[in-house]
């Protein structure tokens, strides 16, 4: 009795104490970081009075080395610049030795400021991961963030930095080939990717050489070019913008992004990189952004071609105005920045500000105190393509694979298989398996014709068709075999070079040689399973319905062999789901599920928003993917909210009805059914990826807060109106269970006060 009393008269002073402690040790943390704020900013300060103009404007210059990912430019002898402490960051020079010697002519130069080296670590450095929306397939954020701690762990024990990397651009055309290097077509899905590669890339400290700068891009809406031409102007409202793709940039800044990466295109009719709106009023003042903003590649010097300068000089001035801190490759600001800030057309503080915020990013790094602290070759050969970077890679590959098709379920393939016709060249190609943007060793890469001899079955194999030229090679031999085999996979796909940067494409059909090719598979009769390999959403009609299964494999990277055989084998049950809405036919794209209502909703009758000649409907809508085992959805709730931030909650039970564990992606969609604007049909603004057994039941819930029910408007306020809300919650954006909510008009008051 004593001891429940004491313990009742102890318990208020434990939890006491514990509150003064962890208050205490949250408030020394805050309180050392605030220190070493003010250090780094005494540091920068007093490092920034003794820069001449000259020394200053070196810094927001960008030299790119050893090759272009872009038109050529005339960098003259930039090496001397350098030991002048005339350039401040280089890109694609890589690995410990040739930034150290790099570095080591920095360090000739008057204040000895060292070089910050960036590069495009897309999707893994050495160790190849899947292509971003490939990896964006897996809904598992923690396997994305992992792929991205992955990259900047190999990259930062090469010398780098920096990444360009996450590219967080919207796509809703699949003919811009650049969807590959995105999380897909929606914002709210986008932007928790976003906010994943910033953690993994950046960590939680800037000065573990572990960890490098990420690089939020292309800002902004480059994803929407007309007509999906590479480079084109895009057009669209503010509201448009702040609705579908904005949320991305956004999230990556919240996450602490330390750089943003201007865009080629123009927005509001003025071109990204001297856009005054999104640089200064958006994101660095409405967003607080602290880091600094980087050209794209000669982007600067573009702005003549856009015709929105008459040379170097204006786009100079225009650039530092708007909020432009560093220029990549082209020589407006080596050239006339100086010469601006003396002639009193630039104010020193532009230039000024610009210097600081890069200066701070160097300093964050700890390349002050240790100029070559990443320039180790010990470390690099200890890290870089080390076993735990591969098994990173398998991990994140396996979960990244969509099965879209599996009747008969002729996948898993069981122990029963013995000979297996392998047909397509793809399934030998590393380079192809390691697609665009890859910094990966394709010497170690796994393909899926190495992993497949690894397995214990007889592999016939066939090229099946040309790579080049997609013409069928020796059809009758790869018909025998398969008539031989107890199953046929088919790799089939457009080549890992045909996505990524200059790869638009008016024709994104699977080649038509390939799919006659495995038509006349499956005409044997023979199980036939398609791997469909591409960087972005294509058209494949035949193949699709001839074939028994088809597997979206993306291009995978490193460990693309083992990935695709583990899940081939069912050593991994496929997880991924479609990031991106897979078109039916050319003429629909752009095709997406958020589309809105229309005076006329899209249906297939008369009267009603539709095509004349081709269904509305896609082949494989967003949020779509099969499993080995099935699961049902039951028993969808709306349940209250606590009353302040949480308006409801939206309870669904997801249990697994068939015979092997699994993962399913649970997406909880919304529709605001009455607005004072035009909403879409439905958004996703939920997603749970959950692990059950067999015969196991989850309980999902989703809070509904703000987030889920507002939008914005053209001033871009974020409003959120009292009224009926439909929520759905399921298995992709076409099959789901809904309930209906009404957000009452007090609630909406109450919000409005705070
Ligand atoms: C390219 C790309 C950009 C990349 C940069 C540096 O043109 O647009 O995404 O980071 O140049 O390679």
């Amino acid at each position: 009795m004593v001891t429940r009393y004491a313990l009742t008269l102890l318990r208020p002073l434990l939890m006491a104490a514990s509150a003064v402690f962890f208050m205490t040790v949250f408030q020394s943390c805050a309180s050392s970081q605030d220190d070493e704020e003010r250090r780094m900013d005494r540091f920068v300060s007093s490092l920034m009075k003794k820069m001449t103009i000259e020394e200053k404007v070196g810094q927001l210059v960008q030299i790119p080395a050893n090759f272009t990912t872009g038109p050529e430019v005339e960098t003259g002898d930039y090496k001397k610049a350098i030991a002048e402490g005339y350039v401040g960051s280089m890109l694609n020079v890589e690995g410990a030795a040739e930034t150290r010697k790099y570095q080591e002519l920095a360090m000739q130069s008057r204040l000895k400021i060292p070089l910050l080296f960036g590069k495009d670590v897309i999707h893994g450095y050495r160790t190849g991961f899947p292509v971003p929306i490939g990896e964006a397939a897996s809904f598992d954020l923690e396997a994305i963030e992992r792929s991205a701690r992955c990259a900047a762990r190999e990259a930062a024990a090469s010398g780098i930095h920096w990444t360009f990397a996450p590219m967080v651009d919207v796509g809703w055309d699949s003919r811009w080939g650049r969807v590959m290097e995105g999380a897909g077509e929606d914002p709210y899905y986008g932007a928790a990717v976003a906010r994943a590669r910033v953690r993994g890339f950046q960590g939680d400290d800037l000065s573990d050489t572990l960890t490098i700068l990420s690089c939020v891009k292309h800002f902004a809406a480059y994803g929407a070019p007309i007509a999906g031409k590479e480079y084109n102007s895009v057009d669209m409202s503010m509201g448009q913008f702040a609705n579908f793709y904005m949320l991305p940039y956004k999230a990556g800044i919240e996450a602490g992004a330390a750089t943003v990466m201007s865009a080629f295109n123009d927005f509001c009719s003025v071109p990204c990189t001297v856009n005054r709106q999104l640089l200064r009023d958006i994101l660095k003042d409405d967003w607080g952004f602290d880091g600094f903003v980087v050209s794209d590649y000669n982007s600067l010097g573009e702005v003549i071609n856009h015709r929105c300068a008459a040379d170097g000089r204006e786009a100079a001035r225009k650039g530092i105005e708007a909020g432009l801190d560093m220029e990549m490759s082209t020589d407006c600001y080596s050239s006339h920045l100086a010469g601006l800030v003396r002639e009193k057309e630039v104010p020193m503080k532009l230039l000024d500000d610009a210097v600081r915020r890069i200066l701070e990013q160097k300093y964050r790094l700890g390349l002050f105190e240790d100029p070559f602290r990443y320039s180790s070759e010990a470390r690099e050969k200890s890290i870089v393509s080390s076993a735990e970077s591969h098994a990173d890679a398998l991990y994140v590959s396996e979960r990244s694979v969509v099965l879209l098709k599996n009747e008969g379920n002729i996948l898993p393939l069981s122990p029963d298989v013995k000979t297996v016709a392998l047909v397509g060249g793809l399934s030998k190609s590393a380079h192809d398996m390691c697609a665009k943007w890859s910094c990966a060793d394709e010497r170690l890469a796994v393909t899926l014709y190495d992993a497949m001899m690894r397995r214990d079955v007889e592999v016939l194999y066939n090229e099946g068709y040309n790579l080049d030229t997609d013409e069928i090679l020796d059809m009758e031999k790869t018909l025998a075999d398969v008539r031989k085999a107890d199953v046929a996979v088919v790799a089939i796909g457009e080549r890992g070079e045909y996505s990524g940067e200059m790869r638009s494409r008016g024709d994104i059909e699977i080649a038509r040689e390939q799919q006659e090719l495995v038509q006349a598979i499956a005409a044997t009769g023979t199980p036939t399973v398609v791997l469909l390999m591409c960087g972005r959403p294509v058209i494949f009609n035949e193949a699709r319905q001839a074939a028994g299964s088809v597997l979206c494999t993306w291009w995978l990277g490193s460990e693309a062999g083992n990935a695709i055989c583990n899940v081939l084998w069912g050593d991994y049950n496929p997880s991924g789901k479609l990031p991106a809405t897979f078109p039916l036919h050319h003429g629909q794209i752009p095709i997406y599920y958020q589309y809105k209502s229309t005076g006329r909703p899209a249906s297939n009758g008369w009267w009603h928003s539709r095509y004349m000649d081709i269904p509305n409907e896609p082949a494989y809508p967003f949020g779509y993917g099969l499993s080995y085992t099935e699961f049902s959805y039951s028993d969808l709730q709306v349940l209250p909210g606590d009353g302040k931030d949480v308006h409801a909650r939206v309870s669904v039970k997801v249990a697994n009805t068939g015979s092997r564990s699994g993962e399913e992606v649970v997406q909880l969609y919304v529709r605001d059914e009455v607005a004072a604007i035009t909403r879409p049909v439905k958004e996703l603004k939920g997603f749970r990826k959950i692990a059950l057994d067999p015969g196991e039941t989850a309980e999902v819930v989703f809070d509904i807060t703000d987030a889920q029910l507002g939008f914005w408007t053209e001033s871009l306020e974020y409003v959120v109106e009292p009224g009926d809300f439909t929520f759905m919650a399921g298995t992709d954006s076409e099959h789901f269970l809904s309930g209906g909510f009404t957000l009452e008009e007090s609630l909406h008051l109450k919000m409005k006060e705070r």
